[in-house]
């Protein structure tokens, strides 16, 4: 049984101040939860912050993104030893609005890939397909393709430290989700592939969330669905209510 991951990607937003708010109303209403994880990624400056708030909760640190050096001369980056030392598990890889903006490659987000899994952190690995390549017949094999190049050279044991997250470019920050049914054909055609790269028994210990416009109008019909394990959720993690919301999705069981 794979345990559910709830992760909040806060993108270029939240002040300090404004983190701390957040979390805070977060802990007000997170719980214990024993049946799922829950995870947030604020931005560079709140990290040490909100690292502090969220000691001993059930709520993990991660980091948006990092640079797959150690040190050294690279203005304005951030190693995966600065991001453990900050108190964080997690990286987010791969995000569509790094490729999209920044122009970052699959190979790239390898070296990331490489670089947290070497100093002892988790990755969320971002995939997903332009609504072009979707409307042109190409989304499964530009997600396949994502998924092997992010991951060439890593070996079975180290996908114990990686979750994959499918998020269609044109669901991100759009309001319009994939339909479930869609997203779990996606979701079990890359574990198909992870599958046939590394064992049958690693692929279904792996999990992959979905995301793109994820809501709590739609999160419990998206958790339905037997390959869906969690959700990267940007603009509804932004607010204690909607993110609690998400995290407390309910279990509906078919049939
Ligand atoms: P969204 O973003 O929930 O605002 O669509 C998701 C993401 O980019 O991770």
């Amino acid at each position: 049984m794979r345990k559910p991951l709830i992760a909040g990607n806060w993108k270029m937003n939240k002040t300090v101040a404004q983190a701390t708010e957040l979390v805070e109303g977060l802990l007000a209403g997170v719980g214990q939860p024993q049946d799922r994880e829950v995870l947030v990624c604020p931005p560079f400056t709140a990290l040490h912050a909100v690292g502090w708030l969220i000691k001993g909760s059930p709520i993990m640190l991660g980091a948006q993104n990092l640079y797959p050096r150690d040190s050294g001369a690279y203005t304005g980056e951030v190693s995966a030893r600065m991001l453990l030392e900050a108190g964080c598990s997690h990286v987010i890889i791969g995000h569509s609005e790094r490729r999209g903006y920044f122009g970052e490659s699959d190979e790239f987000a390898n070296q990331k890939v490489k670089a947290t899994l070497g100093a002892g952190l988790k990755v969320i690995l971002c995939v997903g397909e332009s609504r072009q390549q979707r409307e042109a017949g190409q989304a499964e094999r530009i997600v396949t393709d994502q998924v092997r190049r992010c991951l060439a050279d890593l070996i079975a044991e180290d996908m114990a430290e990686v979750v994959i997250a499918y998020e269609p470019i044109w669901a991100i920050g759009t309001a319009l989700t994939a339909r479930p049914e869609d997203a779990e054909e996606m979701h079990a055609c890359i574990r198909s592939l992870l599958g046939e790269l590394f064992s049958e028994q690693v692929a279904e210990a792996m999990r992959i969330l979905y995301g793109g416009s994820v809501k709590p109008g739609n999160i419990d019909d998206l958790m339905v669905q037997p390959d869906i394990d969690g959700a990267l959720v940007g603009g509804a993690s932004l607010e204690a209510q909607s993110f609690l919301r998400i995290i407390h999705f309910e279990w509906i069981t078919i049939g």
